[in-house]
């Protein structure tokens, strides 16, 4: 089978298809052929060298949101059987024709849903219900979310109108304006205009991003970091929270490990939103296997509207 791995840090250029051999699911496991698999930021930063979260050993195959048919079932899996149709979350080697997934967290696809859409169910989509419910979203709240044309942001608008609040979508260039207006935001600014006094900031930017949206939080106002696009992870200024403001963290690895029940109640809400037409996934672009780079540099180019996606 293919398979993408880098064997050193660097531009989309060093990704390399490679042969491999597909291979027998383990303990847990699921081998999954993969149909198509979500391609996420994160992976830009671990293929470029960034320090810190992004570090991992060399030579490394991203990670992915795969989709696709349970090919064969690992010893002691209850629950799936051959030909289910899956999504999951892939820590490792998620860039090839067959990915190893692990069945505790695999989704089950509702029938009929395309795979873009079922690309969201593992992790972006649950990862957007749990910034909004780490910031206590409720109805009448503004939440201004960061990096909104993006493949958590974009979903993470649409949540928040679900749940009542205003959504105040902020991108990077002006290009992403009326894409997060299409998604239902009540307003759309550019990172560098003045941002409104907000209850909620959803950011995964850091560096400076962070500690502007803290200052621009009402009192009582929640601040929720959940990534560091900018590779920076400031100190917090402490004087910030004296306006009655607080600052919490989401991650979803911590979620599943911490509160599984929760995780798992995340995913299934994710599936009902997206299978019923409530939450829109969007395909940005597709590209085959052999294109993985072009894939990269779209993220790279920060040009996405939504998903991007990897075809085998
Ligand atoms: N905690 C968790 O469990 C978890 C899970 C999944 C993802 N994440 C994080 O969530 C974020 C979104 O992930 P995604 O895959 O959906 O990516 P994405 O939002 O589609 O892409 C990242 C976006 O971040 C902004 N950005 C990129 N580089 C930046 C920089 N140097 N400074 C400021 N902004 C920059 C860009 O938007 P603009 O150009 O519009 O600013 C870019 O499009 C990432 O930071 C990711 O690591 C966290």
């Amino acid at each position: 089978m293919r398979l993408v791995r880098f064997h050193a840090h660097g531009g989309p250029e060093v990704l390399r298809v490679e042969e491999a051999e597909v291979p027998t699911p383990g303990p847990g496991q699921l081998l999954v052929r993969a149909e198509a698999i979500g391609v996420n930021f994160a992976d830009t930063k671990i293929r470029a060298g960034a320090a810190g979260i992004f570090v991992r050993p060399l030579p490394f195959g991203p990670t992915g949101d795969v989709v696709g048919s349970v090919a064969a079932v690992g010893p002691g899996v209850t629950g799936f059987t051959v030909g289910d149709r899956v999504a999951a979350l892939v820590a490792e080697n998620a860039y090839a024709d067959y990915a190893l997934v692990d069945a505790a967290w695999a989704a089950l696809v509702p029938s009929g849903l395309d795979a873009a859409s079922a690309t969201a169910l593992p992790m972006l989509a649950p990862v957007a219900i749990g910034v909004l419910h780490a910031g206590r979203v409720t109805a009448g709240d503004t939440v201004l979310i960061q990096s909104a044309a993006g493949g958590v942001g974009h979903l993470a608008v649409q949540i928040t109108k679900l749940l009542g609040a205003k959504a105040i979508g902020v991108v990077g260039s002006p290009a992403k304006a009326d894409f997060v207006r299409s998604l239902g935001a009540d307003d759309v600014i550019t990172a560098d205009a003045e941002w409104p006094t907000v209850d909620v900031v959803l950011d995964a930017v850091g560096g400076s991003s962070l500690t502007r949206g803290l200052d621009t939080l009402a009192p009582l106002g929640r601040a929720v970091i959940y990534g560091a696009a900018s590779g920076e992870i400031p100190a917090v200024p402490a004087r910030s929270l004296f306006g009655l403001r607080s600052l919490t963290g989401f991650g979803i690895t911590t979620l599943r490990e911490a509160r599984p029940d929760e995780a798992r109640a995340d995913i299934a809400r994710a599936t009902r939103l997206i299978a019923d037409g409530k939450l829109r996934v969007a395909q940005h672009a597709a590209f085959p296997l052999s294109d993985v780079a072009m894939a990269h540099q779209v993220l790279d180019d920060r040009a996405n509207l939504g998903r991007v996606l990897l075809i085998p």
